[in-house]
């Protein structure tokens, strides 16, 4: 019999719903907070207000989705075998809303409930819609708010052996774009942007950080000393070599401590994960790398490299499949914790 598990992803800005039936997502529905553009960041207080709002039709969408053929929605929550939502690490308003509904859904329905990890559903996102997976591999997961080398020996195990110890990848996109005159969050129109620039037209020095973790809080600095230097019009004229420049200098520190952390540990299967993965040049240089050092490499699909329920709904069915349940009085975090 087939499991379907209804998760729930609140950690942030996004309001999301996914249904998982085994390594399958039936449903991934993602309701964005447009809220926060005006401000250039999210806004806690308001992004707890959105989720509260927008809960209701994302789990509704996701059931019709899931289950048209059955009449009512009480009907198609009975289908469900289990709720998942997301623990740690985010804001707590946000977090609060996803939990609070998600046990009470599974009271009312007398199903058992799962928190999940946000972090640990990154990098399983690698295993959605794939039959065989080896173990161990190695998970680069830049996102905005953490950059991790992970060591994966077997389904749920993680362990960390490098990390930032400052800002995250993603953290330095949005605030070099912010530098830039650019919306919130940077990193897509970067991405955009640096498509048409010269990566080598500036130089930018990346701070060194010690064995296998990262710096890019230094990077933020040396453009913001860069751009006082300049006349007004010189950040509209070079823009795109810019963009090109510093998403490079991201990328040459990201790939670099990457490489060095599959020789020390010799693993072949390496994989990217979290928001940043969704940057088309890291893509490319990532599996160029992998060709060159013999990797079997993997990224996730668009929709599961940015913040999404479907990763959530993945980690929930091998939580199932463990009997790891959690109580009803389960507290969320705002520091990362596993249970
Ligand atoms: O994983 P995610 O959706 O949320 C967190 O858990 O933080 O990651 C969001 C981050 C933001 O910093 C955003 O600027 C970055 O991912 N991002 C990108 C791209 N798409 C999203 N950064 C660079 N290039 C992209 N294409
Ligand atoms: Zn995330």
């Amino acid at each position: 019999m087939s499991i379907y598990i209804l998760a729930i992803e609140s950690s942030c800005d996004e309001t999301a719903v996914a249904i998982s039936k085994d390594r399958k997502i039936c449903a991934n529905i993602i309701a964005s907070q447009e809220v926060h553009s005006k401000y250039g960041g999210v806004v806690p207080e308001l992004a707890s207000r959105a989720h509260i709002q927008k809960i209701v039709p994302v789990v509704q969408e996701a059931l019709q989705i899931t289950f048209p053929e059955q009449k009512n929605y009480l009907d198609q929550l009975n289908q469900l075998s289990a709720i998942a939502f997301t623990q740690s690490p985010g804001l707590i308003g946000s977090l609060l809303v996803g939990a609070q509904f998600a046990k009470s859904l599974a009271w009312s329905l007398e199903i058992p409930l799962i928190s999940v990890n946000h972090l640990q559903a990154h990098v399983l996102a690698n295993l959605i819609d794939k039959e065989e997976i080896n173990f161990p591999f190695l998970c680069l997961t830049v996102s905005g708010g953490h950059t991790q080398i992970v060591l994966v020996k077997e389904a749920l195990s993680y362990q960390i052996i490098g990390e930032t110890i400052d800002d995250a990848a993603g953290e330095a996109f949005d605030k070099i774009g912010k530098l830039l005159n650019l919306p919130y969050p940077a990193g897509p129109h970067i991405d955009k942007l640096a498509k048409f620039g010269n990566p080598t037209a500036f130089k930018f020095p990346i701070p060194k950080a010690p064995d296998l973790n990262f710096s890019f809080s230094g990077l933020k600095t040396s453009v913001y000393y860069f751009l006082q230097k300049q006349n007004p019009d010189f950040i509209n004229q070079h823009l795109q070599d810019i963009c090109a420049s510093v998403q490079q200098t991201i990328i040459d520190s990201l790939l670099k401590k990457l490489k060095k952390a599959a020789d020390d540990y010799n693993i072949k299967d390496v994989y990217l994960a979290g928001g940043v993965s969704a940057n088309s040049a890291l893509r490319k240089q990532f599996s160029e790398l992998g060709v060159l050092k013999g990797w079997r490499t993997q990224i996730p699909k668009f929709e599961y490299c940015t913040d999404n329920a479907g990763m959530i709904a993945m980690v929930a069915q091998l939580k199932y499949k463990y009997q790891q349940f959690a109580n009803l009085d389960a507290e969320v975090s705002a520091q990362s914790i596993f249970n």
